[in-house]
């Protein structure tokens, strides 16, 4: 049976829309979103309600054990994609354009921005940066895709910043930051994530954008929150910024478990009659 059932019915899963993103904001309804990089945990998440599922490129750094996200490539982020997409059937699955997918032309940035949605099924994309890629960002939206911008601490720039420290602390960046906000809603986008700057400057910037503003360390103020799963499941261990709250301590639950299974197969306790043929 199909799950996607009409607006109004019971239990009904109708998918999450950009339009109804704005219209959560405009509610002052915050809007939920985590990271997503397979089905299984698509699925799960898609259960527990989320508004948004991130195909991020983060998975660079939490499932490739990478040190940064700017290695991992266009047909990797499709894979992932694709799993998310056909796991989440009411959230909204939204896949980041991996470093030097976009940056290079808006032809090459509309190709697979089409590719994102195409071959993986995601509902929009999601880009780095501000006013230099604001006329890329209008191609990609003019032709029916949905963009969502990220300003703040971009990762795909780590090496420029050459530090994973919070942003726009002072007046001459935090003023670049309020341009490139305005000239992403001018250009189209349907949201904007902001990274890791002060709260006072992610406050002012959601208050004064008609776009839903979805914040990771960017403080109360924003219209929605944004963590990353593996970061927030206590899975991803390498660092944890502030901003991080750990619902759960699953890595500490994950390898318990293991150790008990390997205690059980030297121990030969495992498998018992009842699971054997
Ligand atoms: O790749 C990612 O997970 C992200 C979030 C941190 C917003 O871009």
């Amino acid at each position: 049976m199909n799950d996607r059932r009409a607006a109004g019915e019971p239990g009904e899963k109708r998918k999450v829309t950009t339009a109804e993103l704005k219209r959560m904001k405009e509610r002052g309804e915050p809007i939920a979103a985590l990271t997503a990089y397979d089905h299984t945990m698509a699925r799960l998440l898609d259960e527990a309600g989320l508004d948004v599922l991130l195909v991020g490129d983060s998975v660079a750094m939490v499932v490739q054990g990478r040190e940064t996200t700017v290695s991992v490539t266009m047909e990797q982020m499709l894979y992932h994609a694709g799993l998310v997409a056909a796991g989440a059937e009411r959230a909204l699955v939204v896949g980041d354009l991996p470093f030097m997918s976009y940056q290079v032309n808006a032809d090459e940035a509309l190709r697979n921005a089409g590719r994102m949605v195409k071959e993986a099924g995601v509902e929009a994309v999601k880009v780095e940066g501000g006013e230099p890629i604001c006329a890329t960002v209008r191609r990609i939206v003019d032709v029916g895709i949905p963009v969502m911008g990220h300003l703040g601490l971009t990762p795909q720039s780590i090496h420029k910043f050459g530090t994973y420290q919070v942003r726009a602390t002072e007046p001459e960046e935090a003023d670049q930051l309020r341009r490139d906000a305005r000239a992403l809603q001018d250009a189209g986008v349907f949201a904007l994530v902001l990274e890791k700057i002060p709260a006072t400057l992610a406050q002012e910037i959601s208050a004064s954008l008609a776009v839903p503003v979805i914040g990771i360390g960017a403080g109360a103020g924003c219209d929605g929150q944004i963590l990353v799963t593996h970061d927030m499941l206590g899975i991803y261990n390498r660092f944890r910024p502030r901003f991080v709250r750990r619902y759960a301590q699953l890595g500490e639950v994950m390898v318990g478990a293991f150790q008990h299974f390997v205690t059980d197969v030297k121990a030969r306790r495992f498998p018992s009659a009842a699971e054997s043929y």
